[in-house]
């Protein structure tokens, strides 16, 4: 019996996407052999209830010099951070020599704020080309990936943190023990640590099944991580729930007895129950969904290359991955990906091999149908390819169903 990778708990498979690639790892359209495939599955936690994968990328693999996400690509996320750390800046960075460290900083999109202001930062992220940018906006960053053993250099170099922040980051770490020791040994007797990811809750309601892929490890729920944090002494203080990415909720987690929980959690915890969050039955039904919106994009697909409409795709996002190799889709079915990323452009996507261009070739001339893999930044892509729709064009969307606009 596979054992949950937090608890030891016995873990029950429930939906299988089959061999898969590394969702970033996009080729040299030369060098496509020696393709990096694992199988990628998902299942639930028996005794903690932590849904997961079911096989471990190894993390150089993943997070390295060449990594492609950059997080300041997005406006949205750019005004979600900003705000983020103006909040932090008002509230718990306000005492005497107050200090925040960010696991998976990127490119500083968070600390930026925090550093313009002055107050003492730390980013730790292991990817080096993203870590450089931040560096270059002036933006204190190690490149190391965070652990128990890099938050005790952290302590002996830094001292300890009033607030360890982290977002779309905690979910991509298999080894949550040794985060959960680090973050215990790193934060002061009264800090707070703060993570946000996406959350089971909108996965399953929007079927957004993309979501799942080698570097979405954990799927998070209120009562998973209040488990987890109890093991290691801290207790889930407060939740949030908001928009970005497709649904996501915050956590704040402090030493037990430091903070009083807030009654959202409560709360929270209690409309997981009442959806069964926690239960099989909800996993395999969300499986069967699954099913259903990759037969029926295959066959909407297949249908317009028959009848001769030219469909490209947009966002060549990590998410993609799973959709694509799920899918079968490859060139035949899709002409290419346009996305903004320069360390994107010019390769082909991992595993399906479409071509990516840069955002001009969108409109050169505009396809038919616009396939929007981004679709976590609907609203910011609708409001600036409105030109695209005038021009008769429609985007195909795929969850919570497939469907046209
Ligand atoms: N926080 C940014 C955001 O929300 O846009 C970046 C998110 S990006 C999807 C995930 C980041 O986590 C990557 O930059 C990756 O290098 C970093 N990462 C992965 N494992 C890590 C670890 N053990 N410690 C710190 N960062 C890690
Ligand atoms: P994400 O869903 O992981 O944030 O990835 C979004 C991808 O989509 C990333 O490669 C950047 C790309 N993108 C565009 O090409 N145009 C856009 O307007 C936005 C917001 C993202
Ligand atoms: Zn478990």
């Amino acid at each position: 019996m596979p054992e949950c990778r937090t608890c030891g708990g016995a873990l029950t498979e429930v939906y299988d996407f089959g061999r898969q690639p590394l969702s970033d790892a996009f080729l040299e359209p030369d060098k496509l052999e020696g393709e990096f495939f694992y199988r990628l599955a998902v299942g639930m936690c028996g005794a903690c209830t932590m849904v997961q994968l079911m096989e471990e990328v190894p993390r150089d693999k993943m997070f390295h010099e060449d990594y492609p996400y950059y997080s300041s690509g997005s406006e949205v996320m750019r005004k979600h951070f900003e705000h983020t750390a103006r909040d932090f800046l008002d509230t718990e960075l306000t005492g005497p020599d107050p200090f925040i460290v960010e696991i998976g900083s990127n490119d500083g999109v968070m600390l930026k704020a925090i550093a313009d202001a002055g107050v003492k930062h730390l980013g730790v992220d292991p990817s080096g080309a993203v870590t450089e940018r931040a560096r270059s906006k002036g933006i204190r960053t190690r490149t190391a990936f965070f652990e128990e053993s890099e938050a005790l250099a952290v302590v002996a170099a830094e001292g300890n943190a009033d607030v360890i922040f982290a977002a779309n980051t905690i979910c991509h770490i298999p080894y949550l023990d040794s985060i959960f020791r680090g973050v215990a040994a790193l934060l002061k007797p009264n800090g707070i640590f703060v993570f946000e990811d996406p959350y089971l809750g909108d996965i399953v309601e929007r079927a957004s099944f993309d979501q799942i892929y080698d570097e979405h490890f954990y799927l998070f729920t209120a009562r998973a991580v209040r488990n987890m944090a109890r093991r290691f002494g801290l207790e889930l203080v407060d939740v949030e729930h908001f928009g970005v990415h497709g649904g996501e909720v915050r956590y704040t987690i402090a030493r037990q007895g430091a903070r009083e929980p807030k009654p959202a959690v409560e709360e929270l915890l209690a409309e997981e129950d009442a959806r069964g969050l926690a239960q099989l039955s909800t996993l395999e039904e969300f499986g069967l969904r699954v099913t259903a919106i990759k037969d029926d994009l295959v066959t909407l697909l297949t249908k317009l290359r028959d009848e001769g409409k030219r469909v490209v795709a947009y966002g060549a996002t990590a998410k993609s991955a799973t959709v694509a190799n799920l899918c079968g889709l490859g060139p035949d079915l899709v002409e290419f990906v346009c996305d903004i990323t320069p360390q994107k452009q010019n390769r082909v996507t991992p595993g399906s091999h479409i071509p990516v261009r840069g955002p001009e070739a969108f409109r050169d001339p505009y396809p038919d149908y616009a396939l929007l893999f981004a679709w976590n930044h609907a609203d910011e892509i609708l409001a600036k390819e409105q030109e695209f729709r005038r021009n008769g064009g429609k985007w195909i969307l795929y969850v919570p169903d497939v469907h046209t606009v």
